[in-house]
């Protein structure tokens, strides 16, 4: 009883304290978790013609994107895709192999094939394809030792589903590689390993070209490693989203050198337990390349 009274007596001097504190905590919360987000969204301001011509230019890349998704959906097989759209890549890759710096070299080849695999997807299935399209690009450095099997294959692919211009899946990926591609023809060393930038024509439906690269190009045997730039929803940050299977090297140098690393084994666990009906050429370079590799989402 006498307690009762004690907690009795001493509530109304301390409860408006103690409301203050916590109205105070939670305003301080609030604007550090405000702050963060707003940190967390900031990017860079996109660097334009003018900058320096080895760094990555977002505005021209953006550009890129626009010029790609002006053409609207380009669906494997279309006159959209085989012939605009191969049209605005070949333009872009010899207006950049023409700014490229002296110590670095570019080879372009459109790449035609047919072929057929089986597939364990979904249900499995046969997959048979005619005459797709792959505009591959090599940057060499100028004077670089021969070399083995040490180049770096990058990928997206341009086409598109039937019903959308394909601005995140993938033209992003491609505009990005494309930016990628012109600083590093640019660059003012000559680079020490080969980079092969694979623009995929027939990704969509399913895998085919992709298959037709690193099955039956003169360059798939030279590559060492993959980056597959692909897209999976649209917006958000950019996230690293498989890699492997063999190589930890490849991740330990993706935490060490990408400026904001962000990464999540999520996607890789879902891909691999066959839940989600979704795959990308990760699984064509891995399985029919033996490759290790990373899948980022821009
Ligand atoms: C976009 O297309 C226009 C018109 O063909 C061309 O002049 C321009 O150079 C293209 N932009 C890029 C970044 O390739
Ligand atoms: C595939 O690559 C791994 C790691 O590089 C290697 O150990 C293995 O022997 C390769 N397998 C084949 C069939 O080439
Ligand atoms: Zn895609």
């Amino acid at each position: 009883m006498q307690s009762m009274e004690f907690v009795k007596e001493n509530k109304p001097a301390q409860l408006p304290l103690s409301i203050w504190w916590v109205a105070a905590g939670l305003a301080a919360n609030a604007a550090l978790l405000a702050g963060v987000a707003l940190l967390d969204a900031a990017l860079p301001e996109p660097l334009g013609p003018g900058a320096p011509p080895e760094r990555f230019h977002g505005l021209t890349a953006h550009q890129h994107l626009t010029n790609l998704t002006a053409i609207g959906p380009r669906v494997a097989g279309s006159y959209e895709n085989e012939v605009l759209a191969v049209g605005v890549l070949v333009a872009a890759v010899k207006d950049i192999a023409a700014h490229a710096s002296p110590h670095n070299q570019l080879e372009l080849d459109v790449h035609t094939a047919s072929g057929a695999f089986a597939l364990s997807f979904m249900d499995g299935m046969n997959n048979v394809y005619r005459d797709v399209q792959n505009v591959v690009v090599r940057v060499r450095g100028v004077g670089g030792r021969a070399t083995g099997r040490s180049a770096l294959l990058l990928n997206c692919h341009f086409d598109t589903v039937p019903d959308s211009p394909g601005a995140s899946d993938d033209g992003a990926g491609c505009a990005v590689l494309l930016g990628v591609l012109r600083a590093l023809a640019a660059a003012r060393r000559p680079l020490r390993h080969d980079a092969v930038f694979l623009f995929n024509g027939a990704e969509e439906n399913i895998l085919q070209a992709s298959h037709a690269f690193i099955t039956q190009h003169k360059w798939a045997r030279d590559v060492r490693a993959f980056i597959n730039i692909e897209a999976c929803g649209a917006g958000g940050r950019e996230v690293l989203f498989q890699a492997g299977p063999h190589d930890p090297w490849i991740v330990e140098m993706y935490a060490s050198v990408v400026p904001h690393p962000y990464a999540s084994s999520l996607a890789q666990e879902l891909f691999e337990s066959g839940l989600i009906p979704a795959d990308t050429d990760f699984r064509i370079f891995r399985d029919f390349g033996n490759l290790s590799g990373e899948y980022r989402q821009p």
